[in-house]
């Protein structure tokens, strides 16, 4: 196990009807609240007008801004941060998905920075302050209610990019699991998978000896995929909706990597597809990872025999290694298939014309990943095997 460091300062507010306790989470920061939303879902579910009334209670001053896309946009931000500067905003509250949330947190951390927000993601900038944000999730997936990660898509020049400080992990999220009865089939789907992909992006690692790391990913999977069938077959089963969400949050809130080298290669190559093409990030990965998966099994196959027998209770009796590991693969691309997600490139229209560009963007820095380190030509393979 190697060395680490913890360190979570969100504040999770978890269960049934917790939004109410949005007024007194909020009250430190009563004056010039910007409040950040999607395409309106929360509208429609009356979300939208329970945070209000709860802001009003208390007093507080808001602005808002709605319409943040799925797989937010640089522009999209960059007017979030003019009203911060222009109405001295002092707290970001951001009520959706992962897309509203990242696009908070990147908000958050541009209002203060006086260049382009977009240098944070190009290292040309490191954050150092930020406004604090708060979060009430409406969707099971991206975990970014619990870290300081932030995702967003420059749509001029085709490039999503990372940005990540400690000072962008909110104060608090409010995760209530009614909440989420309204996501629609697909995007139940693409939360299952894209919190399935964050276990396999730190549980497929070269660190050894990480037993306690490998049994709470391999309980966060089972978790997922027992909990998602529920969730598809009845959107409003309040357990399967709480346990989904729960490892999702836990899938990525710092738990999984702890003295373990995550790989995070299959999030890389997602990303370069998405940029191009807008794709649902959950439909990529389901796409992409079992391929990868395929791609570099052998670096270390007793891992991957690990989860085929763990995760899929793949039966090893008189089975090779290989064999075995391979099943497991299967047993992933199977579940997918069973849930809804697309297998192929194809399948969602895209085809190899871009494939040169991706690949030379995800390696702009280098070959990527650790379990194995993936060159051009590796992603290449992996991209032409999704096909
Ligand atoms: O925009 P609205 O109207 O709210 O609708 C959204 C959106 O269309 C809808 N939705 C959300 N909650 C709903 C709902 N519809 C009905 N009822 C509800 N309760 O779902 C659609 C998708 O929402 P989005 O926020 O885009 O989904 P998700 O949470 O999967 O976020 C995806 C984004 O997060 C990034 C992805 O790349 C992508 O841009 N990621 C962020 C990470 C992080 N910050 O840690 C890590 C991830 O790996 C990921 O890359
Ligand atoms: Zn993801």
């Amino acid at each position: 196990m190697n060395g680490f460091q913890l360190y979570n300062t969100t504040r999770l507010v978890f269960g049934k009807g917790k939004v109410n306790r949005l007024g007194e989470l909020i009250s430190p920061y009563i004056d010039n609240i910007l409040l950040v939303y999607g395409g309106g879902s929360i509208k429609k579910s009356g979300l939208y007008n329970q945070v209000k009334q709860e802001l009003a209670s208390i007093g507080a001053t808001i602005e808002e801004l709605a319409g943040i896309e799925p797989n937010p946009r640089l522009s999209t931000i960059n007017k979030g941060i003019q009203i911060c500067r222009d109405k001295n905003i002092q707290f970001i509250l951001a009520v959706g998905g992962g897309s509203v949330i990242d696009a908070a947190k990147a908000i958050a951390a541009g209002a203060l920075y006086p260049g382009d927000v977009w240098d944070f993601t190009i290292q040309k900038a490191t954050i150092t302050q930020a406004l604090p944000i708060g979060t009430i999730l409406t969707l099971a997936a991206t975990g970014s209610e619990m870290n300081g990660g932030s995702v967003i898509t420059n749509w001029e020049t085709n490039q999503k990019r990372t940005m990540g400080s400690k000072l962008l992990y909110p104060e608090f999220s409010i995760i209530d699991p009614a909440l989420t009865f309204t996501v629609p089939r697909n995007q139940t789907v693409n939360g299952i998978v894209d919190i399935m992909s964050h276990v396999f992006e730190q549980y497929f690692s070269q660190t050894t000896s990480t037993p306690l790391q490998e049994r709470f990913a391999e309980g966060i999977l089972q978790t997922v995929i027992e909990n998602g069938e529920k969730a598809l077959e009845n959107g409003e089963d309040y357990d399967a909706r709480a346990n989904l969400l729960l490892a999702g949050t836990y899938a990525m809130n710092g738990t999984l990597p702890t003295g373990v080298e995550a790989d995070w290669a299959t999030h890389v190559i997602e990303h370069e597809v998405s940029a191009i093409y807008d794709l649902p990030h959950g439909e990529g990965l389901a796409i992409l990872f079992p391929n990868w998966m395929k791609h570099v099994y052998q670096e270390r196959v007793e891992k991957f025999v690990q989860y085929a027998v763990r995760v899929w209770s793949i039966d090893s009796v008189d089975k090779s290694d290989d064999e075995i590991a391979l099943e497991g693969i299967q047993a992933t691309r199977d579940y997918f298939t069973r849930i809804g997600a697309p297998a192929t490139l194809s399948e969602v229209g895209i085809d190899h014309s871009h494939f040169e560009r991706m690949a030379d963007e995800a390696t702009q820095f280098g070959d990527i990943g650790y379990f194995k380190k993936l060159t051009k030509e590796d992603v290449l393979s992996i991209l032409h095997a999704s096909i």
